[in-house]
């Protein structure tokens, strides 16, 4: 299967996108404190059924939930649950969404009501290394180049970088080739070509970069108990600047629904 999309796929891209990212930013507006990650869950599921879109996650490797919610120190892939959210807490919040056959996975990390300095220079550093890594991928430009930035601009600001889990390719199946590792490891050789789209996504730990996976089998936590931010952005490469498809705004009108 060719990693290059042709323009009637990247106009359903552009679309599966766009409402991923409009999921994200009704949750922004519905997180306070008091609120539960299962409650988060439900909300994101209605407003991705409003928009005649599925969630790409449930079910996935027989994942349980809608979302990915991870709070504090947990990095990924944290199960929503009864836990009520407090003021001052983290939440990292990852939606994929199925939009006619094609996906959109976007993340962002999102203060309950409000937070720490430390937790806010973290979420800063986490979301400017995306940027960093978005800003290399351009067509001509290797996989390594946004691996590095990321992992320079990461480390620069005295965090770690998860090697446990890297982006990716996306389109028909939340997870293609190639893998977008966000530290530098000898590979990542591989061109970036006008047409592919990708989730580029830094897992940033405020301490060391170790993890492990609870006994749910599912969340994964800082080994030290440190926290830990996550920002995502499916991104398609052109030959000239990358264009971010998970934004608000980039449905097309004809596709937008009643
Ligand atoms: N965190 C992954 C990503 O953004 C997807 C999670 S798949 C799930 O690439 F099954 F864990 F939800
Ligand atoms: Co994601
Ligand atoms: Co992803």
């Amino acid at each position: 299967m060719s990693l290059i999309k042709t323009e009637h796929e990247l106009e359903i891209m552009r679309a599966a996108g766009a409402i991923a990212a409009e999921v994200l930013e009704e949750l922004a507006a519905f997180v306070q404190p008091g609120v539960t990650t299962r409650q988060m869950d439900e909300f994101a599921a209605g407003q991705m059924k409003k928009r005649g879109a599925k969630s790409a996650f449930l079910g996935y490797r027989k994942y349980p939930c809608h979302l990915c919610l991870s709070v504090n120190d947990e990095v990924v892939h944290g199960l929503a649950n009864d836990r009520q959210l407090r003021f001052g807490d983290i939440v990292s919040v990852d939606c994929g969404v199925t939009y006619k056959n094609f996906i959109g996975d976007t993340a962002t990390t999102l203060a309950v009501g409000g937070c720490g300095v430390a937790a806010q220079r973290l979420m800063d550093v986490t979301q400017q290394a995306l940027s960093k890594g978005i800003e290399q991928a351009v067509g001509g430009n290797r996989v390594v180049d946004i691996s590095r930035a990321v992992q320079n601009y990461v480390e620069g600001n005295g965090y770690s970088v998860v090697r446990e889990f890297v982006g990716h390719g996306v389109g028909r199946t939340i997870h293609e080739e190639p893998q977008v590792p966000n530290f530098v490891d000898g590979g990542g050789s591989q061109k970036l070509r006008p047409g592919m789209t990708i989730a580029i996504e830094p897992m940033v730990n405020a301490g060391r970069p170790e993890v492990k996976i609870l006994k749910d089998g599912w969340t994964v936590v800082t080994q030290d108990g440190s926290l830990s931010a996550h920002f995502e952005h499916t991104v398609l490469i052109t030959t000239g600047e990358p264009e971010i498809l998970t934004c608000v705004g980039k449905m097309p009108f004809a596709l937008k629904p009643a």
